[in-house]
């Protein structure tokens, strides 16, 4: 019954069909020679999906754009903030306080401007490595020190949020690029450290939504208490709209979010939101359940592929697929490569672009995209396991 679900799911959505992105100005397949040198490559790397985003979401969209008019817009009113309850009321089991809710124009923008709020330069911005190099060049960038502790080491978390100048812990979670999913327990045990030595949580979950089976996602919101804290996210990676730009936040504190909007309406000058991206945000949350589901099922089926693929070639990996997300983060050094060698072949003999460990401070690891048609999945981890033969 259960597979039959799945298979109807897949065909009420093409997910198979191949867009052609190119020539619409995308970093992921035009923007290739940036990071690799080269163009022309099948591109493996950062995380958007090559889906059309959900056919209810274009459907508000054309509607919109069908209006004509796109004068000044804001989010405080109850189509938005309702839109998003109804979405962790659903998908969560969440009540959101709506009255917590504030608004950003990107998840990152929203992590800079709290970093700004809660930090001052030299202070300590407590990290899970391997990290997100978003992440890293919003903390370096302004200025603040990054201090890495590797995801699952809690002694390391305490000893880190314990220095005196501690001042934020960056969560990841659902955690890019790991695909770790933080179980309840640890999250509450990391509350309670962070309440322990006064510091904030920032908790960014615009991984949330793909949470695959077997694991659940459980909201900051959860175990936050009356402290600094803030969960930060989108609906653009779920439902693959990051370049409408636009993000929400939950922020625990009343005078905290009187000071992130003052800064956003006066310093930022960022009072009015892009008012397509409310569109796509209400609609997603609203009817995009079924679609979400389905495109996540199918990414789960590319990631066994490799997974499967992977085992044949190269059993002494024992690679898994993530816990979230649709990207394979892969722990190479059991194969002894040499990362420059290896980009070498997948960059001129395959001609694939993916992304290497050391982006996210992890040599010998690869992180491949893998929210693709399946017949572009299939080519990426032939020539992968093609490349790892020729330089193992
Ligand atoms: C953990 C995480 N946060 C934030 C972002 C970017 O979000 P935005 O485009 O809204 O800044 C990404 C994109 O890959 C991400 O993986």
């Amino acid at each position: 019954m259960r597979g039959t679900a799945v298979t109807d799911t897949h065909a009420r959505y093409d997910f198979d069909t191949v867009v052609d992105r190119r020539g619409t100005w995308c970093v992921q397949w035009d923007g290739v020679a940036d990071r690799f040198g080269v163009d022309g490559l099948l591109p493996f790397t950062i995380s958007d999906m090559d889906f059309r985003t959900a056919p209810e979401v274009l459907d508000a969209l054309r509607a919109r754009v069908e209006h004509g008019v796109f004068g000044y817009t804001t989010w405080q009113q109850d189509d938005f903030r309702s839109a998003i309850a109804h979405w962790y009321a659903t998908r969560y089991g969440t009540e959101i306080d709506t009255g917590r809710l504030v608004y950003g124009p990107s998840v990152l923008s929203q992590l800079s401007q709290l970093l700004r709020m809660w930090t001052r330069e030299g202070d300590g911005v407590v990290v899970h490595t391997p990290v997100y190099d978003g992440f890293r060049k919003a903390v370096t960038g302004l200025g603040r020190e990054l201090r890495g502790v590797p995801v699952g080491d809690e002694e390391a978390l305490e000893r880190e949020l314990a220095r005196p100048d501690a001042k934020v812990l960056v969560l990841c979670s659902p955690h890019n690029p790991t695909g770790r999913v933080w179980t309840a327990d640890e999250l509450a045990r990391t509350a309670g450290l962070a309440r322990l030595h006064g510091v904030a949580v920032i908790s960014d979950e615009i991984h949330a939504d793909f949470v695959h089976e077997g694991s659940t996602h459980v909201p900051w919101t959860r175990v936050a208490d009356d402290g600094r804290w803030a969960l930060i996210t989108s609906a653009s990676k779920s439902f693959n709209f990051p370049a409408l730009n636009g993000s929400y936040g939950i922020l625990g504190d009343a005078d905290d979010r009187t000071e992130y909007l003052r800064r956003m309406e006066t310093a930022e000058g960022l009072a009015s939101p892009a008012v397509l991206s409310l569109t796509a945000h209400i609609a997603a949350y609203r009817e995009g359940g079924p679609w979400l589901d389905a495109v996540r099922s199918y990414t789960a089926g590319n990631l066994a592929f490799a997974a499967e693929r992977l085992r044949a070639a190269f059993p002494e990996l024992d690679w898994r697929p993530p816990q979230a997300g649709y990207l394979a983060w892969i722990d190479l050094r059991p194969l002894g490569v040499d990362d420059e060698a290896l980009q070498r072949v997948l960059v001129e003999r395959e001609k694939v672009a993916v992304m290497r460990g050391s982006v996210y401070g992890a040599d010998g690891f690869v992180r491949m995209n893998l929210g693709c048609p399946r017949s572009k999945a299939e080519a990426g981890v032939a020539a992968l396991v093609r490349a790892l033969e020729a330089v193992r």
